[in-house]
């Protein structure tokens, strides 16, 4: 089992109120990656985290990104990141004709790529890139919006891509799970076989508790 990775989604901090803070406590918590959802309005329906802020967050912290593109044509953007070595980057299955060239050309940066699926879109449309990628990010709600409720058959395809993961002898491939991964939705997706878990207002950032102690809280519930 691959070690358990927690990614607290960057649209769940204000941009106006208290971010400054928000990523200290990350930073004591010793979080291992940054989500950070760019959306187009297009390929969902809501529009968030651009170029500039990404670029601003990096300058901002040192926890490297994790870049998940929800946006039409991401070949022809991927250049206005200014995608650094070693960060995560998803690009999803249903966004591009040329899955694989968007994969190559994010590891060209250096970079890790990661094959993104919506809940209803089915595990076989990646399998001919699976040597091409880092990891796979399986969405657990549908896209666009913090704060849904989990699609619940997507636990089953988390178990299932583990499978065929392992049966492959692709073990070292990471499996995101990103959207309403709760504090108990969580400890049923690590059962499934997810690495990196996408912490958003259902857990890291949860309003009733400090983002320290429900740092603490998740780490218990996948360790
Ligand atoms: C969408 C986002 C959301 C969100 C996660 O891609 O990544 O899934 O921020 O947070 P909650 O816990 O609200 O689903
Ligand atoms: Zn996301």
């Amino acid at each position: 089992m691959n070690k358990a990775m927690l990614a607290p989604s960057m649209m769940c901090i204000s941009e106006w109120r208290g971010a400054e803070k928000a990523l200290d406590e990350l930073e004591k918590g010793k979080i291992e990656l940054l989500h950070v959802d760019v959306m187009d309005g297009i390929f969902v329906p809501n529009l968030m985290i651009g170029t500039e802020s990404t670029k601003n967050l990096r300058k901002a912290s040192s926890i490297p990104l994790d870049i998940h593109l929800m946006i039409e044509r991401p070949e022809d953007k991927l250049d206005w990141f200014d995608i650094q070595p070693g960060e995560f980057v998803s690009v999803h299955a249903e966004s591009t004709k040329h899955l694989q060239r968007v994969l190559a050309k994010i590891r060209s940066y250096g970079a890790r790529p990661m094959a993104a699926l919506n809940p209803a879109t089915p595990l076989c449309m990646i399998e001919e890139v699976l040597d091409d990628v880092d990891a796979v990010l399986l969405m657990t709600v549908n896209p666009g919006y913090a704060g849904q409720k989990l699609v619940v058959q997507t636990l089953d395809k988390i178990r299932r891509l583990r499978e065929m993961l392992d049966k492959s002898g692709r073990e070292k491939v990471l499996i995101e799970v990103d959207g309403n991964v709760s504090f108990e939705n969580a400890v049923k997706m690590r059962a499934a076989g997810a690495d990196i878990f996408v912490c958003g207002s259902s857990s890291i950032f949860c309003k009733d508790t400090p983002i320290e102690e429900n740092i603490r809280r998740f780490r218990a519930c996948v360790e």
